[in-house]
């Protein structure tokens, strides 16, 4: 088992989040935010060819391929997370029925919000919509961490650009960054300082960087080395104390 009292910032592992959520204490998480893989590859429609700018393929990645069903998640979602915790999921489409059908009986409350990116990728054959809103299924229990003033910042809607300029990470390139705009957003409305942050997908460490500049503690899980040593590398700015080898 984890040491949570040896995690005085952060905690980044190396490794499958399905075996390493094992060692997480029961009900010691306050948010679990996190982005799993898509699945989208399936739906791919093949490289499109720009003269500004590299080839988009929505056929993200080696780990995009294996099929997760919200379904495995499930069990250690409600033993890691505490009685006053959230969850808040990235997922499209094709995924919110089926993260639906599973947690919304489990949960006091299931929600959605909608990330609307305001320069999403153009499609050149103007055969469809663009892909420019992403949902985030979210749930809870009566009790949960809430903090808002004001109902204006309650709409289940936000506007952010995908992640580009100086935050984007040029080396490596995760094709799905997370913009902090939005994490911090989350973090800040379903979370208090001092708080543990679960992000067990955690990509180039985006939720981390989110939950760590708003003095909130985080246990980042990331099975790609390559994204794993980008994400130590982005928080060494923040105190940590231990790190897997
Ligand atoms: C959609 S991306 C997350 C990107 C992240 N939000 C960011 O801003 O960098 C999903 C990540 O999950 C990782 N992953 C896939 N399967 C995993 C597993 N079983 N355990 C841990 N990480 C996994 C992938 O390597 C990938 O980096």
């Amino acid at each position: 088992m984890i040491n949570l009292n040896a995690i005085e910032s952060y905690l980044l592992i190396h490794g499958d989040c399905m075996e390493e959520m094992k060692k997480i204490p029961d009900g010691s998480i306050d948010l679990i935010l996190c982005d799993p893989p898509y699945n989208l590859a399936k739906y791919s429609t093949g490289n499109m060819k720009f003269n500004w700018r590299s080839e988009i393929n929505n056929d993200l990645a080696q780990w995009d391929l294996k099929e997760l069903s919200p379904a495995d998640f499930l069990d250690e979602f409600k033993r890691v997370l505490s009685p006053t915790g959230n969850i808040f999921i990235f997922t499209s489409y094709h995924m919110i029925g089926k993260w639906h059908e599973v947690f919304d009986k489990e949960f006091d409350t299931f929600q959605f919000m909608v990330w609307h990116k305001t320069n999403p990728v153009p499609n050149i054959r103007k055969s469809s919509f663009l892909n420019s809103c992403e949902l985030i299924a979210c749930m809870w229990n009566k009790g949960h961490t809430w903090n808002f003033s004001k109902q204006s910042e309650m709409h289940n809607f936000i506007e952010a650009p995908i992640c580009m300029g100086q935050e984007r990470l040029k080396s490596p390139k995760h094709p799905t960054q997370k913009p902090l705009k939005v994490l911090k957003h989350i973090i800040k409305i379903a979370s208090n300082e001092n708080d543990l942050v679960l992000d067990m997908f955690m990509g180039v460490g985006s939720t981390g960087a989110a939950a760590l500049s708003l003095n909130r503690r985080f246990i980042g899980i990331e099975i790609d080395q390559e994204y794993y040593k980008a994400s130590l590398k982005r928080l060494e700015s923040f105190k940590s104390i231990k790190t897997s080898p």
